[in-house]
């Protein structure tokens, strides 16, 4: 092996020749002469784990990532060694690990090389700290691309560039700035159609090159811990990402409101303030299901207080949102005050729950409140004394949700925006410093409070969103991308954070709305609300200094393409329901980006700004002013025009029309897509009847509808209904079957049918083997539409097709 001097002077060491190898169960252990220990796990066919240890010894084994649930067990696995390497064989992959050197190359089952150590593993001990600082150096492929990494606000194709991860609170954040809010260390790479993923667990700070530095090399590495990673095959980018999501953990069904509209500032207050804003949705006619209350609503912004002064009777004003179908959700930050006349600040002194430094004194910083200690989330007592603190808010005064912010954590005042390095964590009894805690410390905060809510909420379902997070937050929380700014590059930027924290496992998030710093123009905020509509995460937010942010603060015209949008996504809430359950059943994420969409289409590889919102409506945001449209590419097969209904072929960049209050959207042709009626808030009506939107296709396609009490855990029982439609066209006649799962009774009982894009003149219409009279179908421009009962086991339609 050819060591590189000029590393090794760096004082780099390498791992040298494997002298020992051994194997238990899914495990294998090489260890070199130099006491280098690579132990190689199999998860699953396509999952392995590396990890490094030197010195002969492993750390103790924990993460906080890794889901308890994941899935694990594989068909095959085989070892044999030939003169140069070990050969790891499974039913998906076969790994090659040097003797000489450790390095490991991977490969698919038909000799195609997937992934490929340059240096491999080697690291570089520190004297400051102690342990290592540990690097991984791979062989990037001519042509390969990079995506993932969580909120990363740059291009969505990483190749080029160099990222850390190190959770900071940045305000206003710019394009390309790094690092922001998140650390999400998973990457996904693509050569020649085929995809893999690589989970890096480890929670210090984290960088990762992709041909930055050197244009066939990629490598990532951390300032302490250890080498330790996942590897994730596809081949295809969604199975790479479901197993990742796999892995890392998904999401309970959240309640169907919090994928309602949602609206915020910085701040409502008083009281007289919130109901005036919740009066004017309903006076106006804008959906909105959530209400938030930014720091103002506390009491000198202690946590769990409130201001008695602006907020008299939190209870009653609570209800009376609760009755105008607003569920009212509040903000908790970690920094406690220090106060000797405050009760939560005092059962933390009391009980030793403060973060310290290393010398003993607690951790002080200066946050809203002032001087704060900081509650050690990574301590299982002090994550079950937090969740308690939440009785009151949840239970007694009916606060629906909770927020928790500056959770990096952000500390004013001081240079590195956070704790210092020394400051202690329990990190669930495996004690450490604040540099291995720092991006750890939201999630478990996020953790804490998803606890105590859904402990009060019950038998409801919980909300918590956090700002801060790392890979498996999802399991406890949703997100938004923090403090952006009203900008038409912050609406690009928008749009590729989300789908990125989309194929990172966090579907569920948004962004602030319009942007939080700054002010946007009437325009910029149409433009916006057009995007955030198809966000998992949908709220308005904003600073508040600059002036008003809700759907009407700007012209009318404005407020008409608020509702017109918010509308929209009340009317598709069943579709993006289905979604969300398939994200918590698959990890499938909410929206894909094109390359996630259509991998083998290298048109699809550098492309940012189209999105597909579920499997089968692609969407494209118009990111620029006085825009009456847009280019866009269009991927391969057939659409529809979401609002003229008439179909376009894709596999190619072409114009769309979209004037300000339009923007370009698209059916997948086959799709059935489920329509709720508008609803001022999710549970205003009893839904009476639903639509169900068909799009003709030839051949085969089949969509899905989820549904269940949109709130509560019956649906862990089985009570839920899961239709699945098969949808066969052919040239002269059209079929529709359905198939349902589960014991839930939908409140409807029937659906009204919009055919779209049918090939021919109907003829014969047979439902259940009984005719139907053609009287019945109403025509619509593009469109007809019928009348069916919901439980209708098959629709047949034939006709006489155009051509004949
Ligand atoms: C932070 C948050 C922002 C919030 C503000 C006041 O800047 O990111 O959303 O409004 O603090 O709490």
């Amino acid at each position: 092996m050819i060591i590189n001097t000029e590393l090794q002077q760096k004082g780099n060491q390498f791992p040298n020749q494997i002298i020992d190898f051994n194997k238990e169960v899914d495990t294998l252990y090489f260890k070199t002469e130099n006491l280098v220990i690579l132990q190689l796990t199999v998860l699953r066919d396509s999952v392995i784990r590396f990890r490094y240890a030197t010195g002969g010894a492993f750390e103790n084994d924990f993460s906080y990532a890794i889901d308890e649930g994941a899935n694990r067990g594989y068909n095959h696995l085989e070892v044999m060694s030939n003169d140069l390497n070990y050969i790891v064989t499974t039913s998906k992959l076969v790994v090659h690990i040097e003797k000489l050197s450790l390095q490991a190359k991977i490969y698919d089952l038909e000799g195609n090389i997937i992934n490929e150590d340059e240096l491999g593993f080697h690291y570089e001990e520190s004297f400051e700290y102690g342990g290592n600082i540990v690097k991984m150096s791979k062989k990037a492929q001519h042509a390969e691309s990079y995506y993932g990494l969580g909120d990363k606000p740059m291009h969505m194709n990483l190749r080029g560039k160099r990222v850390q991860n190190w959770a900071t609170d940045q305000y206003a954040f710019g394009k390309d700035q790094d690092p922001i809010y998140k650390s999400v260390p998973f990457y996904i790479g693509l050569n020649k159609k085929k995809a893999y993923g690589v989970f890096f667990d480890n929670t210090f700070r984290t960088f990762f090159d992709f041909c930055h530095e050197r244009m066939d090399v990629t490598s990532f590495w951390a300032q302490g811990g250890e080498m330790n990673y996942y590897f994730i095959y596809g081949p295809s980018m969604p199975e790479v990402v479901k197993s990742y999501t796999n892995l890392t953990g998904v999401p309970e069904m959240p309640p169907l409101w919090a994928l309602g509209y949602q609206q915020c500032k910085w701040s409502y207050y008083p009281e007289s303030n919130v109901k005036e804003i919740a009066a004017k949705f309903r006076e106006l006619q804008i959906p909105c299901d959530g209400i938030y209350l930014d720091i103002d609503y506390m009491d000198g912004f202690r946590c769990f207080t409130w201001n008695k002064e602006y907020f008299p009777d939190p209870k009653r004003m609570v209800k009376e949102l609760a009755d105008d179908g607003f569920k009212t959700i509040v903000i908790i930050d970690p920094g406690i005050k220090i106060d000797k006349d405050y009760s939560v600040y005092n059962e933390g002194v009391e009980n030793d729950y403060f973060c310290k430094r290393a010398d003993g004194p607690y951790m002080k910083g200066k946050v809203w409140p002032g001087e704060c200690n900081f509650p050690d989330y990574t301590n299982p007592k002090v994550r079950t004394w937090w969740a308690g603190l939440f009785k009151e808010l949840i239970s007694e005064i009916g606060v629906k949700g909770v927020w928790n912010d500056m959770n990096e954590p952000a500390v004013m005042e001081v240079p590195g925006k956070t704790f210092p390095p020394d400051v202690r964590h329990d990190y669930d009894g495996n004690p450490c410093s604040h540099r291995k805690a720092h991006n750890i410390y939201g999630t478990q905060m996020a953790r804490a409070t998803y606890e105590g809510v859904k402990k009060f909420a019950y038998p409801k379902r919980p909300f918590v969103i956090t700002r801060s997070a790392y890979s498996g937050a999802q399991r406890y929380t949703s997100s938004w991308t923090g403090d952006n700014i009203a900008s038409w590059e912050h609406l690009w930027v928008a749009n590729i954070q989300v789908q990125r924290m989309c194929i990172s496992g966090m579907s569920f998030t948004g962004t602030d709305i319009g942007g939080f710093a700054e002010q946007p123009t009437g325009e910029l905020y149409a433009r916006w609300i057009q995007l955030g509509v198809f966000h998992p995460f949908c709220r308005t937010h904003s600073s508040g200094h600059h002036g008003d942010q809700e759907p009407w603060a700007f012209d009318p015209g404005v407020t008409d393409i608020a509702r017109k949008f918010i509308n929209l996504r009340y009317r598709l809430l069943p579709y993006l329901y289905t979604m969300f359950y398939e994200y918590t059943q698959n990890g499938t994420p909410l929206l894909k980006p094109l390359v996630y969409f259509d991998q083998d289409d290298p048109q699809t590889h550098y492309r940012t700004d189209e999105f597909v919102f579920g499997h089968q409506i692609l969407v494209c945001p118009v990111l620029e002013p006085n825009a009456k449209g847009r280019r866009m590419y269009i991927p391969r097969g057939t659409w529809y025009n979401y609002w003229s209904k008439l179909p376009v072929e894709g596999g190619k960049e072409q114009w769309v029309d979209a004037d300000v209050d339009s923007m370009p959207l698209f059916v997948k042709a086959g799709a059935i897509i489920p329509k709720y009626p508008i609803q001022q808030y999710v549970g205003e009506k009893k839904l009476e009847q639903i639509e169900l939107e068909v799009y003709y296709a030839l051949g085969k396609n089949q969509s899905n509808v989820y549904e269940d009490a949109q709130d509560g855990y019956d649906y862990t029982k089985e009570r839920y209904s899961f239709r699945t439609f098969k949808m066969s066209g052919r040239e002269s006649d059209w079929i529709i079957q359905q198939h349902k799962r589960g014991t839930y009774v939908t409140p409807y009982d029937t659906y009204r049918i919009h055919l779209i894009g049918l090939p021919f003149k109907i003829k014969d219409i047979e439902l259940d083997n009984t005719q139907v009279s053609l009287e019945s179908v109403q025509y619509d421009d593009e469109t007809c539409s019928l009348i069916v009962p919901k439980n209708f086991t098959e629709l047949h339609i034939s006709g006489i097709a155009d051509n004949l």
